[in-house]
């Protein structure tokens, strides 16, 4: 029998769809997204049917991660086609409740994380963010209560702050890094370089590959503040202009001076034109 993808839009229908699941034993995975799917969110996808039997895709635009200048309105919506995506790789449900469905009429409740989420990277430049995205997420693990959440090394920061959340509040869901899914010139993939005119998407990879550079360099012994001069000052001959280029500690985020201070993650933030993107790598030595 050819593969059933269900798609369920309420709260009441995903539990029944789960129950029978749960009634037999199936693990569950859930690969949380808003939606315009890539192949990184699709390799997400494939790490999940790794690790469980059931998986299951959320696809829903949070409008409490974005702030009223942010791109809410624009933000790219091809819900036809991630559906045929998904049912490709023979996801068993999509989750994609209406804002109304997520947020009814009289919803008052945030969560408000610190640790990792005020560490002064995204959270800097994008205050209301790490709330807005630690609310739908607690949302979408206690209404789907996954054994597994798969999220992207691309969003360094969101990994590190949902994994606490998931600690901190005893969920039971084990919290799944994926490595960052990049085209072949580096530049990792991402909803918004739909955004990107085409010399803006020829000097995107610069990013990454300054990150490289400075990894290299630091690994290497460099004075890890001169390195980070360089390297933003490359960037910036690229044509971007940057929020953050940081060297911190990878679990915990906190600034690092030596490499002694390690592991140490790579973290950059950059705008070119109307589009803003962010990527990091470890130093490994
Ligand atoms: P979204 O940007 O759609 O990303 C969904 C997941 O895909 C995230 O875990 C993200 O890190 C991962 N991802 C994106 N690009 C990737 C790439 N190039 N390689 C590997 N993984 C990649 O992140 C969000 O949505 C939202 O904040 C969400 C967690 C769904 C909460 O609303």
């Amino acid at each position: 029998m050819a593969h059933r993808l269900r798609v369920v839009r309420t709260v009441a229908t995903l539990r029944r769809a789960l129950a029978p699941w749960r009634k037999r034993g199936d693990r569950v995975a859930l690969v949380p997204t808003m939606g315009a799917l890539h192949a990184g969110h699709l390799a997400l996808v494939r790490a999940a049917r790794k690790r469980a039997r059931r998986v299951a895709v959320s696809i829903f635009v949070n409008p409490a991660q974005f702030a009223p200048h942010e791109d809410l309105a624009s933000y790219p919506r091809t819900f036809d086609g991630d559906v045929a995506a998904l049912e490709d790789l023979a996801v068993d449900l999509v989750w994609a409740p209406t804002v109304a469905e997520m947020y009814p009429s009289g919803f008052a409740t945030r969560i408000v994380p610190e640790g990792p989420a005020t560490a002064g990277l995204e959270d800097r430049f994008r205050p209301h963010f790490f709330g807005g995205v630690a609310t739908v997420v607690g949302k979408l693990l206690i209404q789907c209560g996954p054994d597994f959440a798969m999220f992207g090394e691309k969003d360094y920061q969101q990994l590190k702050v949902v994994t606490r959340l998931a600690a901190d509040l005893d969920l039971p869901t084990k919290i799944v890094g994926v490595r960052t899914v990049r085209e072949k010139d580096g530049l990792a993939l991402s909803s918004r370089n739909a955004y990107l005119s085409a010399d803006e998407r020829s000097a995107a990879p610069t990013l990454h590959r300054v990150l490289e550079d400075c990894a290299e360099q630091i690994a290497g012994g460099a004075l890890i503040a001169r390195v980070l001069d360089e390297g933003g000052a490359a960037i910036e001959r690229a044509g971007f202009t940057i929020d953050y280029l940081e060297a911190r500690h990878a679990e915990t985020l906190q600034p690092v001076a030596a490499i002694a201070d390690g592991p140490i993650r790579l973290l950059v933030a950059a705008r070119i034109g109307r589009t803003r993107l962010i990527d990091n790598i470890p130093v490994t030595s």
